[in-house]
């Protein structure tokens, strides 16, 4: 029975799951109490904990995948399965011999100490053996997410002048059409899993086969140390304004990828099997998709493919998969599809299911357990924080549609404009300490809107919140333009540069639609230029212009054509205005607009 008492009142008209009897339950939780471990812990609980640092200091690849005991090594870290359902297996030991081999080739390249690695691969066993090879030679590594299109690869490259890219045969193409642009790239490596591509002779980067580099690769590589503030991955992020920028992380966010993959995901890595289904190009996918979880020794399940009802309950199925996180938009598409495939599988497997990146609302819990016998835990955090900041906990009465409450060693609060403190009960700024190891060290070259997110050492989120009596956060929206699709972020100025880049269009405001499946879908209002007509057929051209140059999930799926579009005195195209009225809201202020 657990010790402390949640008074948990009934002020909202939110289904509440009671603090389970956490000795009854098959599984103990890590934590067995919320309130005794936030008032007892800090971080360096976990750095002591993972033995940090070791005798090369802080590097995350030591930590993750070659420095755990014997037995852990021998242990499979990675259990890979193909989109056609082929497997293949990777233990520590594993991993820690390609990983090696994968860096001596990168050092004979000349690559070094800081500088950028990108992937962009689907979700194969290369992307993680990359990842921590470049670790290894700390090099700053960013993993793109397959679906980019040439632009969005372009942005990301250019902009942190990456010297190599480590890609496929399938996906070599889109870099080709850009490549002009990246003259920073000095070796395109190439992974030809069907072991069919033809290298040509002359190429400007070089073009180096993967199979190539690991064939005469030494197999023992000595990791050098590693200063904790060693810059480690970097993934891009969304703003209202410009194109993505770099958030960098640094080596010692392992210890609070660990703490919560110990507390939040609960993972007990002797017996569980732990499916994350992110892709590494998000945070999700390297901080709880590689770092936490490895940290801690866990074998992770890797799926290639993407979202499908019947294929993911047969995964967790056939590899018994315990720990599940994943994504909102993923659990409405599973409710969709409704009980009969859920009833085909035995996925009495699971004990634990997790949620991040958009709202969880309260059907898709109640659903959830229904169906799972078990509720979706909801975890609140951003590319920036690095790790889980406000959580709801295995031991801890889940309230359906908050985030939870702040992770042990996290504060967090809500304040006004002014940057006072809320009381409970009062929406306002989201802010939370930048306290955890995790937290990002800068925007790539951009050390001035780094510094303008924090203020009287509260870093603001961008999101707004209320926070109830109980101390449970919950979420209101964004504070600023950004669109949230699927757990996607989508900044609409990088949209609307792709639309006024298509000959048809002169201008374009991007706004986020609400929508009952993807939280908010992206609508363009465009206006045309002389000589071009409203038609659908223009619109599916435009659609898919934008599509290819972006990503498929940043494209508009709806698109509208206004005569022009509302937009202040100074040319600003106002999108609150387009979404008042998209939306039947009332229009709020409008002297600034243009008549
Ligand atoms: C933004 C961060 C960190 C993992 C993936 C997204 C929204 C994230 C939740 C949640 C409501 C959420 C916020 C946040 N968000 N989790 N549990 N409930 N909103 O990382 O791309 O940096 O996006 O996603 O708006 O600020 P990201």
């Amino acid at each position: 029975m657990s010790t402390v008492n949640d008074s948990v009142s009934a002020t909202h008209a939110t289904p509440t799951f009671t603090k389970p009897d956490v000795v009854s339950m098959a599984v103990a939780p890590t934590m067995a109490s919320y309130e005794t471990l936030y008032k007892t812990y800090d971080w360096s609980q976990t750095e002591k904990a993972l033995n940090w640092p070791r005798k090369n200091g802080y590097n995350l690849a030591t930590l993750c995948i070659d420095g755990h005991p014997d037995e852990v090594m021998q242990r499979d870290a990675l259990i890979w399965v193909s989109k056609d359902g082929k497997e293949e297996r990777y233990t520590f030991a594993d991993l820690k011999r390609e990983t090696n081999k994968l860096a001596n080739a990168l050092t004979r390249l000349g690559i070094k100490q800081g500088d950028r690695v990108f992937t962009f691969l689907e979700r194969v066993p290369e992307v993680y053996i990359s990842v921590f090879a470049a670790l290894k030679v700390q090099a700053l590594v960013g993993p793109l997410f397959a679906a980019f299109g040439p632009e969005a690869i372009r942005d990301r490259l250019s902009d942190c002048q990456a010297k190599v890219l480590i890609t496929s045969p399938e996906l070599k193409g889109r870099f080709e059409q850009i490549m002009r642009d990246c003259p920073s790239i000095e070796y395109v490596i190439v992974v030809d899993r069907e072991g069919t591509y033809k290298l040509t002779v002359e190429t400007d980067p070089d073009v180096l086969l993967y199979s190539d580099l690991m064939a005469s690769a030494d197999a023992a590589f000595d990791v050098p140390h590693t200063d904790k503030n060693q810059p480690s991955i970097i993934h891009y992020t969304s703003g209202t304004t410009g194109k993505p920028k770099g958030a960098v992380h640094r080596h010692y966010s392992a210890v609070s990828q660990a703490a919560t993959a110990k507390y939040v995901l609960d993972l007990q890595p002797e017996t569980d099997v732990y499916w994350c289904t992110a892709d590494p190009g998000w945070v999700t996918g390297t901080s709880y998709g590689m770092i936490g979880p490895w940290a801690l020794g866990t074998t992770q399940l890797v799926y290639e493919g993407g979202f499908n009802p019947e294929t993911w309950y047969k995964l967790i199925q056939d590899y018994k998969v315990t720990v599940w996180y994943t994504a909102p938009t993923a659990i409405r598409m599973l409710m969709k599809a409704g009980e009969a495939p859920v009833r085909a599988y035995d996925l009495s497997s699971l004990r634990h299911l997790l949620s991040v990146g958009e709202p969880l609302n309260p059907e898709a819990i109640v659903w959830g357990e229904a169906q799972f016998g078990h509720v979706f835990h909801d975890t609140w955090w951003q590319t920036e924080t690095g790790c889980m900041h406000i959580c709801n906990y295995a031991s801890m009465t889940v309230k359906a549609g908050s985030m939870g409450r702040p992770h042990p060693g996290v504060v967090a609060g809500i304040l006004d404009e002014d940057g006072n403190e809320l009381e409970a009960g009062q929406e306002g700024h989201l802010v939370v300490r930048p306290d955890a190891p995790s937290f990002f060290q800068t925007y790539w070259g951009r050390q001035e809107l780094y510094d303008s997110r924090f203020k009287n050492g509260w870093y603001y989120t961008g999101d707004r919140a209320w926070r109830d009596e109980d101390g449970y956060y919950w979420f209101v929206g964004r504070a600023d333009d950004v669109i949230n699709t699927a757990g996607h972020l989508v900044g609409p100025f990088e949209v609307e540069s792709a639309l006024v880049a298509h000959p048809a269009v002169a201008e374009a405001g991007v706004i986020g639609k609400p929508d009952a499946e993807r939280m908010e879908i992206v609508k363009a209002f465009i206006s045309l230029k002389a000589g071009y007509e409203d038609s659908e057929k223009l619109r599916e051209e435009i659609r898919l212009f934008v599509r290819n140059r972006l990503a498929a999930h940043a494209y508009p799926r709806e698109i509208e054509v206004l005569e022009g579009l509302p937009k202040t005195r100074s040319g600003k195209i106002m999108r609150r205005l387009l979404k008042a009225r998209e939306l039947g809201l009332p229009e709020g202020d409008v002297s600034t607009l243009e008549t």
